[in-house]
């Protein structure tokens, strides 16, 4: 078996995007699309891979990393001159040639394998990856002879009538003999309707040799979506999507409510977790077995334990244990860390905090820089006071402490472990293992008062409303 490389063709500013990030680089499915395009290549069996870049390279190059070659294209004179850019590079290879445009996010990996190996049985110079689209207008157009030979692509600007009405197009994804396409591709001329060097006129050089065009038509249209503006970027995260969606569906996850559920390319679900609808997951999120999330989960770069339940919830950088109970409405930050069987509740806030297991922390409630014990109960309204202004304290709290309602504990302070701090306490200094501490006004009572301070207050009243009149 010969080697196989790929060109990426990503030079294009993208001028229809009307944007300031480069083309290739915005995100489908929270992932850069021309990252979609070098998976699909490197799963391909593509050895190597060079990616065409323009103006703003470096920015790609940031994305992308090491793990490809890079050249430039000075001047974007057309797909034809973006792949000679790389002949310096590649030129001399034997082999075959993936060639796909940086802009083509849906194309898979399958549908090159079955290319090439088409294009191999075949004995091809060149191969060609088309659709039959219901609307073929912006495309390249295939044009094939009576007995279904490919003769020539036409750019969709040069179409002729008969040619335009054509709706099998080119998707842009190609293979090619190496040798063969760096030959081809010096007898192209921009003597077009874009003045452009298309990579597209190989074809038509390749057949006029008497070469031998391969073409394999995709059933999925999807792989033809080339992004050009935010109307295709949006079909394409639509289908990505939808595409995510059923890989986890095949796993065995419930999405309650598929296309209300945005799940990005590198999230991960174990079985019979149900997902329900509004929810987001993002990033590197990791979701364990037996988990129910949602309604209106949002998750970024976040683990959560096998059988965990997290409901309406903002959640990032957070790592969470198994059998939790999250939400409604919590919002964790990075660095907070949950351990099993830990109940978060309604509009409690947690950073850069560690909670131990069986630990309660129910209701309306700030932990930051925290570390919480295990079995620790902490009381609706208690927080931890972290910041003066300008540093950082941490605050400490035992094994099976009990933390009153509505306690302040002003860091940096230790809580020991059973400890009890009584509600409504400010708690500024340590309180030792088994204490009880208390920190408030000792409450007065005074009998029969109710009425006397009702009366004066009505006085009061009636004392204003006479001198307004
Ligand atoms: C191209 C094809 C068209 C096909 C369509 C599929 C040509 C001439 N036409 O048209 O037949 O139906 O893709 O999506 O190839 N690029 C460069 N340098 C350049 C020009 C383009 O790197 O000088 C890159 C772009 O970044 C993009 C890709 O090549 O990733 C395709 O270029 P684009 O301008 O989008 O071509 P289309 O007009 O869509
Ligand atoms: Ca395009």
């Amino acid at each position: 078996m010969d080697r196989i490389m790929a060109i990426v063709l990503a030079a294009g500013q993208g001028k229809r995007m009307k944007s300031k990030l480069y083309k290739v680089l915005h995100p489908v499915c929270g992932r850069p699309m021309v990252r979609y395009v070098l998976d699909a290549a490197a799963d391909a069996g593509c050895e190597r891979t060079v990616v065409v870049v323009g103006h703003g390279a470096e920015a790609v190059r940031e994305m992308i990393g090491d793990a490809v070659e890079y050249v430039l294209q000075a001047e974007r004179l057309g797909t034809g001159h973006a792949v000679l850019q790389a002949e310096p590079l590649l030129g001399e290879e034997e082999g075959t040639t993936v060639v796909v445009c940086g802009d083509t996010p849906l194309v898979t990996s399958e549908t090159m394998k079955k290319m090439i190996a088409l294009h191999r049985e075949q004995g091809a110079a060149a191969t060609v990856l088309t659709a039959e689209l219901p609307n073929p207008a912006g495309y390249g157009r295939v044009i094939r002879a009576a007995d279904g030979t490919v003769l020539r692509i036409v750019e969709d600007k040069d179409c002729k009538p008969e040619e335009a009405a054509v709706r099998e197009i080119n998707t842009g994804t190609y293979v090619f003999d190496n040798r063969k396409l760096f030959r081809a591709l010096k007898r192209v001329t921009n003597g077009n309707a874009q003045g452009e060097y298309y990579l597209t006129d190989v074809f038509g050089i390749l057949q006029g040799d008497g070469e031998k065009i391969a073409a394999f038509r995709t059933p999925d249209p999807a792989e033809a979506i080339g992004v050009n503006d935010r109307v295709a970027l949006g079909e394409a995260e639509r289908l990505m999507r939808r595409r995510i969606a059923a890989r986890h569906q095949r796993n065995g996850v419930t999405l309650v409510d598929a296309d209300h559920t945005y799940i990005e390319a590198g999230v991960e679900i174990g079985p019979d977790t149900v997902v329900y609808p509004g929810t987001i997951l993002r990033g590197s999120t990791s979701i364990g077995s037996d988990c129910r999330i949602g309604p209106h989960a949002d998750l970024t770069d976040t683990v959560v334990g096998n059988g965990s339940v997290v409901r309406q919830t903002v959640a990032e950088g957070a790592v969470l244990g198994e059998a939790c109970s999250i939400g409604p409405f919590a919002f964790l930050r990075p660095g907070t860390r949950v351990a099993n069987h830990v109940k978060i509740g309604d509009f409690v806030e947690i950073k850069n905090s560690v909670i131990g297991d069986d630990t309660k922390v129910s209701h309306l409630s700030y932990i930051g820089d925290a570390t919480v014990g295990t079995g620790v109960n902490i009381g609706c309204g208690a927080i931890t006071a972290n910041y003066d202004g300008y540093n950082k304290f941490r605050t400490e709290i035992g094994d099976h402490a009990f933390i009153g309602s509505n306690a302040n504990l002003i860091a940096p302070v230790r809580i020991g472990s059973n400890a009890y701090v009584v509600a409504g306490s400010t708690i500024t200094n340590d309180v030792p293992p088994g204490d009880m501490a208390i920190a408030r006004e000792r409450q007065v009572n005074k009998p029969g008062y109710a009425d006397k301070i009702r009366a004066k207050a009505r006085a009061k009243r009636d004392q204003n409303l006479n001198s307004s009149t």
